[in-house]
């Protein structure tokens, strides 16, 4: 009997330790569902005001897509509006310019069919006329400018440091002046004949009459024009006949003083250009003259056809050449550097020197003595420290207006 009732005790003790535990248990499991409950509730409410948000965000975006929109739409009338004013502009220059444009050939030709006779004085008038417009329009005829040095060859090194040569573009012929003065001058068949022969040896030798001053001479077409500038002498341009072996033609040109062209090359007293639009003159008319003059002259008589200030600066020039009447002027610094084309001026007034590129020549030893443009070849014939040197140039047409 007795373990009956212990059993029976243990059981009931038993059971309700059971049930306080699972009570527990339950407790504690409906407190973390509450908790759950709680915090689904709050995610609820969370996620219902950002979807609201986001509601009135998109709400939002749409109304300023709409105006953007619309202002876009403004803006695009605008710009129609304003491209149909410029197309107005444009066909109202064109009008214009139509009236303007300077073709005095064409207006002439139709005058003479429309009024079949002309009395004299208005057909002088209408010359005159012309004659104004080829001035100031053709001074030079041709179009070229530099581009660029397309390449540069050292043929070789003969005589003083400073020095000049030069091709006669219509024989080919070489000419080769020593120094800064004489009354010498080295003539060569061709430039292969100059650069094969040692020295000046095999060269004929042309005796001048009187002294060439500086390098700055020119051959063409069989004639060679130098300046005479002693001391206590007038300036003097001297037409030398290379084949008769006689002076053709003698100038006195007007300058105040022995002021040197360049300024880095002071022995150069003035600089001679001979081409197909005659000759040129590039020169200083007093020392307080900053500036490079040019005169342009008649090549067969030696007379003086019009003067301009190019407004390029003699200072720290080195040399400078024509092409198509446009006078480029090589700039260097008193310690040799690099030679540059820094200043242009065109007869033409078509070229601005801010348009024109900023050439740079090829290092090389020294400074150029000389630099002398042959039209037919397009290259320059350059003396620099005693070498001769043959830029190649590359050409580019003038932009007329
Ligand atoms: C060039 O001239 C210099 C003097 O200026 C002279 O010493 C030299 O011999 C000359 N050279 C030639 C090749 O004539």
């Amino acid at each position: 009997m007795k373990p009956a009732v212990v059993l029976l005790v243990s059981t009931a003790w038993t059971l309700t330790s059971a049930q306080y535990y699972y009570q527990g248990l339950m407790d504690y499991l409906e407190n973390r569902l509450l908790a759950i409950e709680d915090r689904m509730e709050m995610w609820h409410v969370q996620s219902h005001r950002y979807h609201t948000e986001l509601q009135d965000f998109s709400k939002l975006t749409a109304e300023t897509m709409d105006g953007i929109r619309k202002d876009h739409k403004v803006i695009h009338k605008d710009l129609e509006g304003a491209a149909a004013r410029v197309e107005h502009v444009e066909r109202e220059m064109d009008y214009v310019e139509t009236q303007t444009s300077p073709r005095a050939c064409v207006r002439k030709a139709d005058k003479v069919l429309e009024q079949g006779a002309w009395s004299v004085e208005e057909r002088r008038e209408e010359e005159e006329e012309e004659e104004d417009w080829e001035k100031v329009h053709s001074v030079s005829d041709c179009v070229d400018i530099i581009s660029s040095i397309k390449s540069v060859k050292i043929l070789k090194r003969v005589g003083s440091p400073k020095g000049m040569w030069t091709k006669d573009p219509r024989s080919s012929k070489v000419y080769v002046f020593n120094g800064t003065a004489g009354d010498r001058v080295y003539q060569f068949t061709s430039v292969l004949d100059f650069s094969t022969s040692p020295g000046v040896s095999s060269s004929r030798q042309i005796r001048l009459p009187s002294v060439w001053s500086g390098p700055g001479s020119a051959v063409y077409n069989g004639y060679l024009y130098y300046i005479n500038h002693e001391d206590d002498t007038d300036m003097q341009v001297v037409k030398f006949d290379l084949l008769g072996g006689s002076v053709t033609d003698i100038t006195i040109f007007p300058v105040e003083s022995h002021a040197p062209v360049y300024s880095l090359n002071p022995e150069t007293v003035a600089d001679l250009v001979a081409d197909d639009e005659g000759l040129w003159l590039l020169y200083a008319t007093s020392d307080s003259e900053p500036n490079i003059n040019l005169a342009k002259m008649d090549s067969d008589t030696l007379d003086i056809e019009q003067m301009w200030d190019t407004s390029c600066p003699r200072e720290n020039a080195e040399a400078a050449f024509i092409i198509c009447g446009t006078v480029y002027v090589v700039y260097n610094t008193r310690l040799a550097s690099r030679s540059r084309v820094q200043c242009v001026f065109d007869v033409n007034d078509v070229l601005v020197s801010e348009e024109a590129p900023l050439l740079y020549f090829p290092r090389r030893y020294g400074a150029h003595a000389s630099l002398k443009y042959n039209p037919e070849e397009k290259q320059l014939y350059g003396w620099d420290d005693g070498y001769q040197i043959i830029y190649r140039l590359s050409m580019k047409r003038k932009l007329l207006i």
